[in-house]
């Protein structure tokens, strides 16, 4: 058993302990006042992060956990020491079928956990479905719609075996356009993706699966995210990007959504490769202990993503909770967890009542979902072969067997995808009634992006081409398409039904052939162009993850401009995975249509052909701004870096995307939450009540102590903890929680190798599980944080009419002006989706105003506070159309 153990006397330098001088580490709950009042103003990013000790450890009584806690206590309180390290640790990077895995509890009949991505259906394997992204989900503004499409996805990875499903995504949250990952998660607005994340948790976690929220935060770009994937391109830096945000802006935008996921009882939470002022998010404290555990109550477990895990003892005291893949490096047959694990809670360094809470946290998510011991659904499939039979620990190359099942677990879900994506498209330009089309005499449609993939549709492994239509974007968010429909053949298949003309030329370089097509007599023309992004690992043409720029890809425009030139009614389909620039086009009269179809999935044809149709009439609205040029966003990716730390600071505080137009008074080509209709909507008759909620309270008081859930006796030998024996069938690379010596011992000793006083190289309070404060803006059972910030102060209506003659969606929005300074002028707070609204029929849209949505983030007393400033709600179809108002009294 060479190669996966790591001598115990260099683990405190492999545990990324550093000595510190104590004063450094204010106990968690002294003077917080005084220690955050001179940081944390939006906009003045912050560089270090402050240490917040000890970890928060499972309340039994905490809102929606209490069964679970008791399920978990039962088992938990069965399991030996190194059961629990093993349900810690992953077995390493493919050690076994799902992308994570942790180790096996044999004795009590848990088989292993398996951690799948992806955020749009089961990743690496067959017989799945491919949904819309969920920024195409949250375009539809329908609460129904998300949860729906997260229990679909969550029922489909349940089919499969899987634990936990790697999703969704609130962070990144969208900070630049160009981020590469913005499609897999919402919107750049905190409540927009709050909901979008809450619904698709609570779909998920309704399937029995556990959902993760991830990435844990400040993950907004995909550029100097590791620095081995850094090097790999060329760059010179020794350590993660570190994103620096200030308290304010961290609370009122990037946390707020994380907190709905907390809220929405998500299971687990996926901390990010990149820094936060400078601390890696995976051992940074102040994230996980005080804002993640404390502040906001999370209950459930950190994982990391797989290798943002840098240190053993920082991060397990620093709130992580399981380590992911498990090994230090993929492959290296060591880990940071695992048999250091074992070791630092034999020697004390690692308090028992902390890995006790990890294993609690772990075993409550999956009893939370309604998981039982030994009834789970075996592992069905493989994500590292698609073949029927091969080695069930691929790394190691061993341990044949059927390992793909092949198991169809797509039930009718197409015809779901099919409505997300044409719910969740934007129609932003129709005049001359170019569209609903109607039987139109020749339809001529053009571009690569309405045509299919030379390679197939999965052609390119993790999608990391764009190639055809831009069904998905690529990384670790995908999964195998089972078919993909291309708007050329479901555009066809209706065109020929109708007895229309149809042809298609499915390249953007044909100008020969396009000009000779579209000039002539009675053409309709559909123009598909599109601009992909992705994860960072790959690099597609140049774009390393993050999109170099915002412009139509494969010389979309030249193709818009060109056929636009020549044919008078050119509507005009972009599938892209966040806006582009349409400046040079959008308003010639010869375009006569514009749709954002966003990243669609596997029915994308069907879906765009309901649209332009009018079979489903257009009411998805702009997830983000659309802007005139790259600039005009006020904020970019940070591509070069000048160091090798590269900081990026959040300065522009809460001022980003639609809140940034807006205070800097620009006009957009389309607003946030923009988007026609095949009809008209009026509004009227807004009306406000005020409900007398109680004032708000700041949480006081202490928690319980720590509680033992183990035996409180953990035996110091080492015999103890050694490798079973000889028999014992070893997992090359594989990662145990065992010991290979038992002469470690002296050398394990931080006093003697150190020479340092003991624990002195931890945070104070590091191991302190006495009795604990509560955080005024935390809560003492509710998750979520002070369960007064969702106390209704206001109840808003307004009337909204079907003013056409069409039936159609309406999306009213609720803004609100929280009246200071430096408040952006308005920031959305409420939205409904009213469906199917008859003409000349009124329906009432109604938002209950929380307190959390009148508050901002006060840096001084670390709570929520409505300021004096005088508040104003606002109602209308967009963030810029906002036709009703009235001041809150
Ligand atoms: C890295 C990605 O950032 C994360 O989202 C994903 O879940 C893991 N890889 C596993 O594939």
């Amino acid at each position: 058993m060479v190669g996966h153990f790591w001598p115990l006397a260099a683990s405190a330098a492999l545990f990324g302990v550093t000595s510190a001088n104590p004063s450094q580490f204010p106990h968690r709950y002294q003077n917080v006042e005084n220690r955050l009042r001179q940081r944390g103003s939006s906009g003045t990013p912050e560089t270090t992060s402050p240490p917040f000790y000890p970890s928060p450890w499972m309340n039994p009584n905490a809102d929606g956990w209490e069964n679970a806690y008791a399920q978990a206590k039962e088992f938990v309180s069965k399991m030996t020491l190194m059961e629990k390290v093993n349900l810690t640790t992953g077995v390493g990077w493919e050690g076994e079928q799902c992308v994570g895995q942790v180790g096996t509890i044999p004795r009590l009949g848990l088989t292993s956990l398996c951690m799948q991505d992806s955020p749009v259906g089961v990743r690496l394997t067959d017989f799945a479905s491919v949904f819309p992204s969920g920024q195409t989900a949250v375009a539809t503004f329908d609460r129904q719609l998300l949860y729906a499409r997260g229990l679909a996805m969550g029922q489909e990875h349940r089919g499969k075996g899987v634990t936990v499903q790697l999703g969704p995504v609130a962070g990144p949250l969208g900070r630049a356009p160009e981020g590469g990952r913005n499609w897999e998660g919402f919107a750049p607005d905190p409540v927009l993706t709050g909901i979008g994340i809450a619904e698709t948790i609570k779909g998920i976690q309704d399937a029995g699966v556990i959902a993760c929220a991830k990435h844990f935060i400040g993950n907004e770009q995909e550029h100097f995210r590791q620095a081995g994937e850094a090097q790999g391109y060329g760059y010179n830096i020794t350590q993660s990007l570190s994103s620096n945000i200030d308290d304010k802006t961290m609370h009122e935008m990037y946390l707020w959504p994380f907190a709905d996921a907390v809220r929405a009882g998500v299971g687990s939470i996926m901390c990010s490769y990149n820094q936060v002022n400078n601390s890696y998010s995976c051992q940074n404290s102040k994230m996980l202990n005080n804002l993640l555990k404390d502040e906001l109550g999370f209950q459930g477990f950190v994982m990391t993503d797989w290798g943002a895990h840098h240190s053993g003892v920082s991060s397990a005291l620093a709130g992580l909770d399981m380590s992911m893949p498990g090994d230090t490096a993929f492959n290296s047959g060591l880990s940071y967890w695992g048999t250091n694990l074992t070791l630092a809670v034999i020697n004390g360094t690692v308090p028992e009542w902390r890995l006790d809470d990890m294993a609690m946290r772990i075993m409550a998510a999956f009893f939370k979902v309604g998981n039982t011991v030994g009834s789970q659904v075996p592992i069905n499939f493989d994500s590292w072969t698609l073949d029927t039979y091969g080695p069930v620990h691929m790394a190691a190359g061993i341990g044949q067997q059927q390992i793909n099942h092949h198991v169809d677990v797509r039930a009718d879900h197409g015809t779901l995808i099919r409505e997300i994506a044409a719910k969740g498209t934007v129609l932003l330009k129709n005049v001359n009634n170019a569209l609903p089309l109607n039987k139109p005499k020749f339809l001529a449609v053009i571009g690569e992006d309405a045509g299919s993939n030379p390679d197939g549709p999965n052609g390119c492994s993790d999608r990391g081409c764009d190639n055809g239509t831009l069904g998905m974007a690529w990384g670790s968010g995908t999964a195998n398409f089972p078919y993909l429909i291309t708007p050329d053949a479901a555009l066809q298949a209706k065109a020929i039904s109708d007895g229309s003309t149809y042809q298609s030329i499915l390249a953007n370089n044909q100008w020969a052939s396009t000009s000779a097509l579209v000039a002539q007599d009675s053409v309709t023309a559909v123009v598909f162009v599109n601009a992909d992004s992705g994860e960072g690992y790959i690099n597609v043409d140049g774009n390393e993850g993050d999109r170099q720029n915002l412009t139509l890809w494969k010389d979309g425009d030249a193709l818009i401009q060109n056929v636009s030139s020549l044919c008078s009614n050119t509507i005009v389909v972009i599938h892209s995975t966040g806006p582009v620039l349409v400046d040079a086009w959008y308003d010639s009269p010869n375009v006569t249509a514009i749709v954002w179809a966003g990243i669609p999935g596997q029915e994308s044809g069907n879906s765009i052909t309901d649209i332009l149709y009018g079979a489903v009439n257009p009411a998805g609205r702009s997830p983000f701004t659309w802007g005139t040029t790259r600039e005009s966003y006020g904020t970019d990716v940070l591509y070069e870096p000048e160091g090798p730390l590269p900081q990026l600071d959040f300065s522009e505080g809460v001022f980003i995307d639609y809140r940034h137009f807006d205070k800097t008074n620009q006009t957009p080509v389309y607003e946030f939450g923009y988007g026609l209709s095949y009809t008209t909507f009026s509004y009227s008759n807004l009306q406000v009540a005020k409900t007398g909620a109680a004032p708000y309270t700041p949480t006081e008081g202490y928690t319980g102590a720590a509680p033992t859930i183990g035996t409180g006796n953990v035996s110091t030998n080492l015999n103890d903890y050694l490798f079973p024996n000889a028999s014992f069938p070893y997992v090359w690379q594989y990662i145990y929680p065992y010991l290979n010596t038992s002469s470690s011992a002296k050398a394990a000793s931080g006093d003697e190798y150190y020479g340092l006083a003991s624990d002195s190289y931890l945070p104070p309070h590091a191991t302190d599980g006495s009795a604990q404060p509560y955080l005024a803006a935390a809560d003492k059972i509710s998750p979520g944080g002070n369960a007064a910030l969702y106390d209704v102060l206001y109840t808003v209506t307004a009337d909204v009419t079907n003013t056409g003659s069409v039936a159609g969606d309406e999306v009213p929005q609720l803004y609100v002006s929280l009246g200071g300074p430096n408040d952006p002028p308005v920031v959305l707070r409420g939205f409904d989706r009213l469906s199917d609204l008859a003409p000349g029929q009124t329906g009432v849209f109604e938002v209950a105003l929380t307190r959390r949505d009148l508050s901002n983030w006060d840096t001084t007393s670390q709570n929520w506070v409505i300021s004096d400033y005088p508040k104003t709600v606002y109602v209308g179809s967009s963030s810029r159309k906002l036709p009703l108002q009235c001041t809150l009294a």
